[in-house]
This record gives C-alpha cells, sequence and structure tokens, in this order.
C-alpha cells in the first residue's frame, strides 16, 4: 500500500493517541515501511526511513522492506517509464543492513523480489533479508519462491491475499473462481476467510486491506477452524496468473528491464 507523507502522519497522529491512552504498548504492535524507488540511492536510505519514523512518530519499525527491484529518479513520484533508472540491490542492501544495525529497523526484507533476485541477494547479504512481501493468493501460489523461500529461511508474505477485488486498475476475479467457491459454501465461510485461511495453511503470512469493520472482523476470523485436506488439494487446481504483472516497469528501451521475463526472472 503506497501511503504519502501526509497519510503516514496522520497514522502517527492516531499511534501516538492510542499509546498515550494506554490502548495498546508499542511492542504489542508489528509496524512495516518499504523503502520508495526513489530513495534506492544508499545516501536516501537512511534519510527516508527518518522521515517515515518521524511522520509515524516511532522509534523504530518493525520491518523495513526495499518495495521494488526497481529504482526511479530521486524525487519523482509514482513510477513512471521515463523515471526508471538502473538498479543496484548490492549497494541499496548495504545501506538497509546499516538501517539494522542501528536498531532503527528491527528486521529488514524485500518486495516483489523473484526466486532469482532473492538468491542473488542471499549470496552477498551480511544480514539476509528475514521477508520477501510479494503477490499471493490462490490464483498466484508462488510455488517456486514459497519453496525457495523455505529451503532458506526467508518468510514469505503475501500481500493482496484477496486479490484486491476494489482496485480498479486490476481485473480480479480471485474471490470469485468456483473451486474457492465451492469450499467456501462446504465450509460455511466466506471465500475471503477461505482464501486468507488457505494462506494460514500453506504457511504465509497474509494481509488483507479492508475499510469496513464487518470485513475486518470477518478477515480476523480464520484461526478456529481449518480446510480439511480433501478440500485443500482442490486449490491446485486453481488457475494461474499474475494480478500485479508489472507491465508498467517494462520496456525494450525506456526501461532497464526489458521484458516481462526479466523483471520476474521467468517467474510469469
Ligand atoms: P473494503 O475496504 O471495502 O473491505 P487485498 O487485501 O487482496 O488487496 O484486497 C483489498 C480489497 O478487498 C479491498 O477493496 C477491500 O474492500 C476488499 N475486502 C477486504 N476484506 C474483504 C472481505 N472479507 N470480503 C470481500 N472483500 C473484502
Amino acid at each position: 500500500l503506497l501511503l504519502s507523507s501526509v497519510s503516514l502522519s496522520q497514522i502517527g497522529a492516531v499511534l501516538k493517541k492510542l499509546f498515550e491512552d494506554n490502548v495498546v504498548k508499542r511492542e504489542e504492535l508489528f509496524i512495516t515501511s518499504k523503502l520508495w524507488c526513489s530513495d534506492h540511492d544508499p545516501q536516501d536510505v537512511p534519510e527516508a526511513l527518518n522521515k517515515t519514523l518521524q511522520d509515524l512518530q516511532l522509534d523504530y519499525v518493525d520491518l523495513y522492506l526495499i518495495h521494488w527491484p526497481v529504482r526511479v529518479k530521486k524525487g519523482s513520484v509514482g513510477l513512471k517509464m521515463e523515471d526508471l533508472l538502473p538498479v543496484d540491490i548490492p549497494s541499496t542492501w548495504k545501506a538497509m543492513e546499516a538501517l539494522y544495525d542501528s536498531g532503527k529497523a528491527r528486521a529488514i526484507g524485500v518486495s516483489n523480489f523473484s526466486t532469482k533476485k532473492l538468491a542473488d541477494l542471499l549470496e552477498l547479504a551480511r544480514v539476509p533479508p528475514a521477508v520477501n512481501q510479494v503477490e499471493c493468493h490462490p490464483s498466484w501460489r508462488q510455488t517456486k519462491l514459497r519453496d525457495f523461500c523455505k529451503s532458506k529461511g526467508v518468510h514469505l508474505s503475501a500481500y493482496s491475499p484477496l486479490g484486491s477485488p476494489g482496485t480498479t486498475w486490476l481485473k480480479s476475479d480471485v474471490l470469485k473462481n468456483p473451486i474457492l467457491n465451492m469450499v467456501a459454501e462446504k465450509l460455511g465461510k466466506s471465500p475471503a476467510q477461505v482464501a486468507l485461511r488457505w494462506g494460514l495453511q500453506m504457511g504465509h503470512s497474509v494481509l488483507p486491506k479492508s475499510t469496513n469493520e464487518g470485513r475486518i472482523r470477518e478477515n480476523f476470523d480464520i484461526f478456529d477452524w481449518s480446510i480439511p485436506d480433501d478440500l485443500f488439494v482442490k486449490f491446485s487446481e486453481i488457475e494461474q496468473a499474475r494480478l500485479v504483472n508489472g507491465s508498467f516497469l517494462v520496456h525494450e528501451t525506456l526501461s532497464p528491464y526489458k521484458s516481462l521475463e526479466e523483471l520476474w526472472d521467468g517467474e510469469i
């Protein structure tokens, strides 16, 4: 989720009030933020986290991730083709490791990294990435990446675990999948709950977004039941397709990534 500095400072004000009123303690929350693509230069990395900490009125984040294996011009807004620059993950990662050493990021990791990009990083990392946060749901299982993460002790965390149904620029029908709906009907749960529970049973964490209190409660109600084996195996029949395929980052001449094949190292 891309939050501007204004909304981050609004969250910061809310967090401050919650801590002051003893509603929740800082150590009871797990707060993740991401290094945006315009801050990949090693000297910009600590500045970016400092700004985020200032906005959130926090001393540390629990996890700080490189948002994309993609770099854009400093000061540019969004991810525009004309702003793309070659990326140098080793030097960005060194700066991330320094944040880890400082304690301002209790853990560091990456997001949207293919198996190959993660493997390359693991080769040179002094502090290995704790997490790779990627698109993952029943219609994009990440089988290869999942096995690799497991073998290396990197935690896989799923964004868009519901297939981001409200996002206008994505054509998502993850929650409408007939197999998912059949399982939901059999278990007396909603398709969203089954998609999330499937994620937990696959062994990753799920990050569903909702602005609706009823749906937030619904999405939490996935811990005291499970999908039985005979239904769980049905998920392997679901056709696979990425939602966020990154085509907006790929161009034969303008982008360092000439093709989707290069961006995802074949995982498309
Ligand atoms: P809303 O905020 O109105 O609840 P994802 O986490 O995969 O990116 O999906 C986020 C989208 O899914 C949001 O548009 C959110 O809308 C919707 N959503 C969240 N929880 C549920 C649910 N339990 N059932 C249906 N849609 C949901």
